[in-house]
């Protein structure tokens, strides 16, 4: 082989190795680069911060969310909340116990928003997102009235639920304003 054909052949094989040449046939024909819409981006969006900020409509207790958790949660997280397995232990635990700490929603969470947050976004494990924000609220309730934080009458909505003392909310250094 001349030398000439040599170099064509390695220019030919570096275009065809090349996989950048071919992108924007494939993504025509997989769809891809749709823009997305607000609805879409709204369903990825759902962040509850602490200060309530992101929490939805809605309103429940824990009396209205044992029947969600009963239904929904006890087959992974047991009736009350005790868990089936090491990582679905949801109440007890004690972050100053001389041994290896308990971190659950009760012993470790520093906010309330957080639970209704997680909830919201990845709970039940096998259909996330499949509640309403109400049911939410209800079985965000529930949880905290397992772990003795509030008692099964009292209200949650955006801003009670926002105003829930943790009982590890000093646990945390916040980090965020450091230089
Ligand atoms: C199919 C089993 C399953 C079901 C049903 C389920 N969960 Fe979970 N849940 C898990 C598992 C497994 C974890 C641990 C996941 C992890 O640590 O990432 C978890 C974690 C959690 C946590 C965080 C616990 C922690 O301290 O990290 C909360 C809160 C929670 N679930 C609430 C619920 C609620 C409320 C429901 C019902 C609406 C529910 N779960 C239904 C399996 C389940």
């Amino acid at each position: 082989m001349s030398s000439r054909n040599k170099l064509i052949g390695v220019i030919v094989a570096i275009a065809l190795s090349h996989t950048s040449f071919f992108p924007l046939a494939q993504a025509q024909n997989v769809g891809l680069g749709t823009p997305i819409s607000e609805s879409q981006l709204a369903d990825f969006d759902l962040i509850a911060g602490p200060d309530g900020n992101g929490l939805p409509v809605g309103s429940g207790t824990a009396l209205q969310g044992k029947e969600v958790f009963e239904a929904q949660c006890a087959v992974c997280h047991a009736l009350n909340g005790e868990g089936t397995s090491g990582n679905t232990v949801l109440v007890g635990g004690d972050m100053h116990s001389e041994g290896t700490p308990l971190r659950t929603v009760g012993s470790y969470w520093p906010y309330a928003s957080t639970v209704f947050d997680f909830i919201r976004r990845a709970m039940p494990a096998t259909a996330p997102k499949s509640l309403s924000d109400v049911e939410v609220y209800q079985v965000t309730a529930y949880v905290l009235y397992l772990n003795g934080i509030i008692d099964q009458y009292k209200v949650l909505n955006s801003e009670t639920l926002a105003e829930i003392d943790m009982p590890n909310k000093d646990g945390f250094i916040d980090h965020s304003q450091a230089q």
